[in-house]
């Protein structure tokens, strides 16, 4: 793997190569010592042009636990134009000999401009481009999905058949697009649900149903539904009447969540606006896999930094991996 930049693009093979690759990472994170020497004299560049707080600190746990040099380069607010900032601070990274740039920006498509401009050699991972994609996202929720449902026994398996539901503000969500696209190569049943204006106009063409109303989704016993966060900052207009509808017609309280059969679980990428798209009592119940998607989100991470590093390292001795 030379880059990972979406998840639209990605394979069934590759996909299910980063998440059994990911189980072989969680394994040693149970470990009292869970450093692996694997990327040692790597280094790796977290580049972050937008706030981000447990992606950041989840791609900076993953490489150090690999033994990476981690570089953190969090530039907000620059002046300068975007093309030519990107291009600077990526001429910078190449001239410091970053192996790997894990980048977040708002603009769509910023990752891809890194991987195909010939500024920089660095392998290029997707952290979240503006309302685009964040393939490593899906790829710990998926993991989160097998565990639970698989458990020990979920190598090489994919989601055949496993009805996901994506509640919320899919129009800004990144999350769900990467979602989307990688549950669907994985063979899980999609329905989304949400007001008519937080979805894009383009859904049609998506590999998802699409309902309005979260009762009637949630009557089916999903296995997983997974709760968005209202994007307030990405929103410039009325989206919803007001929060407390929002809640009241799509929030997950606890009896909607209680409804649920008893193993289907509750997800959320983070940050929560309790209280708005989810309850606390929701997001705390056994049910919730909100702190294991952090946990997985480390070992995922490892895994696409492996699979990004380690093969080059293998290829400059001389080996075909
Ligand atoms: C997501 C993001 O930034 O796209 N959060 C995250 O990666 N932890 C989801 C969100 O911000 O709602």
């Amino acid at each position: 793997m030379r880059h990972l930049l979406d998840t639209q693009t990605l394979d069934r093979e590759t996909a299910l190569r980063i998440l059994d690759v990911a189980e072989d990472m969680s394994d040693t994170q149970s470990r009292e010592v869970k450093k692996l020497p694997t990327l040692r004299g790597k280094t790796v560049v977290n580049l972050f042009f937008e706030d981000s707080t447990r992606t950041r600190i989840s791609f900076e746990a993953a490489a150090k636990r690999l033994s990476a040099d981690v570089i953190n380069f969090t530039a907000k607010g620059s002046s300068v134009s975007k093309g030519e900032s990107l291009k600077d601070t990526a001429q910078t990274l190449q001239a410091m000999g970053a192996d790997a740039v894990i980048i977040r920006h708002p603009a769509s498509g910023a990752p891809r401009t890194l991987a195909t401009s010939g500024w920089i050699s660095a392998g290029i991972v997707n952290a979240g481009d503006g309302t685009h994609e964040h393939p490593t996202q899906a790829l710990l929720d998926a993991f989160t999905i097998r565990k639970r449902r698989f458990g020990l026994d979920s190598r090489g398996r994919d989601l055949a058949g496993i009805k996901v539901v994506i509640v919320g503000d899919v129009l800004h969500s990144r999350v769900a697009r990467s979602n989307v696209w990688l549950l669907a190569t994985l063979g899980a049943k999609i329905t989304l649900v949400s007001a008519p204006t937080l979805l894009p106009q383009n859904v049609s063409h998506w590999p998802v149903r699409v309902l309005y109303d979260l009762d009637e989704a949630l009557a089916e016993g999903p296995d997983a539904v997974m709760m968005l966060r209202i994007q307030l900052e990405r929103m410039n207009a009325a989206y919803f009447p007001s929060e407390r509808e929002y809640s009241r017609r799509w929030g997950l309280d606890a009896v909607r969540a209680a409804s649920l059969p008893s193993d289907s679980i509750v997800m959320h990428p983070g940050p929560m606006n309790r209280g708005l798209e989810i309850s606390s009592a929701a997001a705390d119940s056994p049910r919730s896999t909100v702190l294991e998607q952090v946990t997985n989100g480390v070992s995922v991470r490892m895994a696409v930094l492996y699979l990004l590093l380690a093969g080059e390292r293998n290829d400059e001795r001389g080996e075909d991996k």
